[in-house]
């Protein structure tokens, strides 16, 4: 459907669980999250629901997100009931990739077409000190696997920091010459508080244009992303940056939180809860949810934090 600033909505965002295996600064605090009560939580069946809702309104595509949607014990049935949905017509996951190993084939199989894989650096200490308790080589390892499994596409997502891998441009960019991946490089967006971070951590994308330049720019597949190519490369280079040039006016999207709350806008407060509703009264909610769709969200730096009251992992990206 159409929203109050004539956006067509077709991409849906569903959160399965806020748990993760990692602890990124950028998105929890080292603590973890204090888990809700199994009862606050969406059931499977919600879920599911929840998208055949979204559906007859118009939704297009599903991306599953966390946390981390790999340590959800019922992910591979999730997976496929919401493939399974009339008018479901593509499904995606975003993951850190470090138990794909185990999961990829299985996900294929029920429906799954692409993966995005968070990885910030290419040096392990660097890994463990970004993602607090993880190992690079299971990340490394997962990619692979993605690759090998012969997903439709495979994303990278590296979450660009000044002073910490900002020296690393041309090397994550240089995946693209071995694998066929694409890489992004995603503007740090200021949500969770953490001292690792200072004003110098968050540099433009454009950085990563003025490192690889001359870049080759090619068509926009459809993602928030600013695609380019290196020359001879298998896969695309890509800016998404939510900071230094707001992409609101093209927003296609909503989400799910994992609690049950429909977000118009990640970088708003406002929630609608859809747990506990029966089929139509979720259908009326998430259309309103659409209707109060923001025309955009407000200026994000590293004093304007954002104003989603939620830490990344409860929103799921
Ligand atoms: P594609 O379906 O491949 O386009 O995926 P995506 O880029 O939408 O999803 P992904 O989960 O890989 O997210 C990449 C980055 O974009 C993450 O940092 C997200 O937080 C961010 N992102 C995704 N959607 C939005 C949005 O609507 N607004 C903002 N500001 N950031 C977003
Ligand atoms: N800024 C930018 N990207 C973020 N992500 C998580 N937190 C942030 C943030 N504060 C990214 C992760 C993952 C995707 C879901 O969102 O790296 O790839
Ligand atoms: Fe987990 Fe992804 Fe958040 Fe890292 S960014 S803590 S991998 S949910």
């Amino acid at each position: 459907m159409t929203d109050s600033f004539d956006r067509e909505i077709t991409y849906l965002r569903l959160s399965v669980t806020d748990k993760c295996n990692l602890r990124c600064r950028y998105c929890m605090p080292a603590e973890g999250v204090c888990s809700l009560p199994h009862e606050r939580m969406l059931s499977q069946e919600e879920m599911v629901m929840a998208v055949r809702a979204s559906s007859e309104l118009g939704i297009r595509k599903v991306r599953i997100t966390g946390g981390e949607p790999l340590v959800k014990k019922n992910i591979l049935s999730i997976v496929e009931n919401v493939a399974a949905v009339p008018g479901i017509e593509k499904v995606a996951m975003t993951t850190n990739g470090t138990l794909l190993p185990s999961f990829a084939r299985e996900l294929k199989s029920a429906g799954l077409r692409s993966i995005n894989i968070s990885l910030d650096t290419l040096d392990a200490e660097k890994y463990r000190t970004i993602s607090r308790v993880g190992n690079l080589e299971d990340a490394l390892k997962g990619i692979e696997c993605a690759v090998e499994t012969g997903f439709e596409r495979v994303k990278i997502n590296t979450v660009l920091i000044g002073g910490f891998n900002d020296d690393e441009i041309e090397k994550l960019a240089g995946l693209t010459l071995r694998y066929p991946v694409d890489v992004r490089f995603i503007e740090l967006m200021p949500m969770t508080q953490d001292d690792f971070f200072s004003p110098d951590s968050f540099i433009p994308g454009s950085v990563v244009l003025e490192r690889l330049a001359p870049l080759e720019r090619v068509a926009p597949d459809g993602s928030v992303a600013r695609l380019y190519r290196l020359d001879a490369a298998l896969g695309s280079v890509g800016i998404i940056s939510p900071v230094s040039d707001l992409f609101c006016s093209e927003c296609n999207r909503i989400r799910i939180t994992a609690d049950g709350y429909v977000k118009p806008c990640l970088h708003s407060r406002s929630e609608f809860l859809i747990k506990g509703l029966d089929y139509d009264g979720m259908k009326a909610v998430i259309e309103d949810a659409i209707m109060s769709k923001p025309a955009r969200h407000s200026t994000l730096s590293y004093e304007e934090r954002s104003s989603a009251g939620r830490s990344m992992n409860a929103i799921g990206g």
